[in-house]
């Protein structure tokens, strides 16, 4: 037995992820409830056992699923379009007639926004409980928005086809090595040139959150495919009545 490894319920998947990785450790699972528990017990047995029925992709949209079911989504979500996406829109400064891929949509605010100014918009989520949020707002908007259930690290979406992405939140809870995949689809599905305006935490609250740090957007996207921008923090906001703000961080990523 390795070192005892706790997972808090809180945490939304890439910290039980990556502490899979610590094969031979002896876990406890705090705090999680039953269903939470389940699926990380489940996933663990099926990772280093191959006994358990549930994939990692299951697992990883059961997690969100339940978020946005029980409402706990308010922790990140405030329901309108960001700060950021409409000073850009307000700029003019989103590719005109472009497509632009929202990673990691979740309920779709920023997504419905720009198919509200005429953008084709792809919403993605491994999530389909927030999918059918995004359809709902989309359906009560009068626009059109491309819901995509699929994991960030497999994208089922065409080479270089997009013009503009858009992630607020996904990276930093992806761990080191989905991250790496993530990057890798984003260097293929991204034309020449195109940007990402990527936010998230940039420190780790109680072991939430894998932070968006210089270290891990170099190995996030490679130098010879990407040009990053500089790191610039910024308080994130959420919908929850307690601590509704995050020390995050913003930052422009160019597709070479
Ligand atoms: C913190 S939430 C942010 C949602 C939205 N961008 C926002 O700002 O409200 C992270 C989102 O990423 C999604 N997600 C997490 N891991 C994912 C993955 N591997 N592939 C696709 N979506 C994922 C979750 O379902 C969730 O909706």
């Amino acid at each position: 037995m390795g070192m005892p490894c706790v997972i808090y319920g809180e945490n939304h998947g890439y910290l039980a992820h990556t502490l899979m990785g610590e094969a031979g450790a002896q876990w406890i699972i705090r705090e999680a409830n039953e269903r939470q528990r389940a699926s990380y017990v489940e996933c663990l047995l099926s990772k280093f056992f191959c006994r358990a029925t549930l994939s990692y992709a299951k697992f990883l949209s059961e997690q969100w699923d339940e978020a946005y079911r029980t409402g706990q989504y308010r922790n990140w979500d405030f329901g309108a379009a960001s700060q950021e996406v409409a000073t850009i829109a307000a700029f003019g400064l989103f590719p005109r007639n472009g497509t632009i891929l929202d990673a990691g949509c979740g309920s779709g605010s920023d997504a419905v926004f720009l198919a509200t100014l005429g953008f084709r918009v792809k919403a993605l989520d491994a999530s389909s409980v927030a999918l059918d949020l995004v359809k709902g707002k989309a359906a009560k908007a009068g626009v059109r928005v491309e819901a995509i259930h699929a994991d960030a690290t497999k994208m089922p979406i065409d080479d270089a086809s997009i013009d503009f992405a858009l992630d607020r939140g996904l990276l930093h809870n992806l761990n080191d090595n989905d991250g790496v995949a993530y990057g890798r689809e984003l260097a293929r599905v991204l034309k020449q040139g195109a940007g990402l305006l990527l936010r998230g935490a940039r420190i780790s609250y109680n072991g939430n959150f894998n932070p968006i740090t210089v270290e891990r957007l170099r190995a996030t996207f490679t130098e010879s495919q990407f040009s990053i921008g500089p790191l610039i923090p910024i308080t994130m906001v959420s919908g929850a009545d307690k601590d509704p703000t995050l020390d995050g961080v913003i930052v422009r990523i160019q597709r070479r």
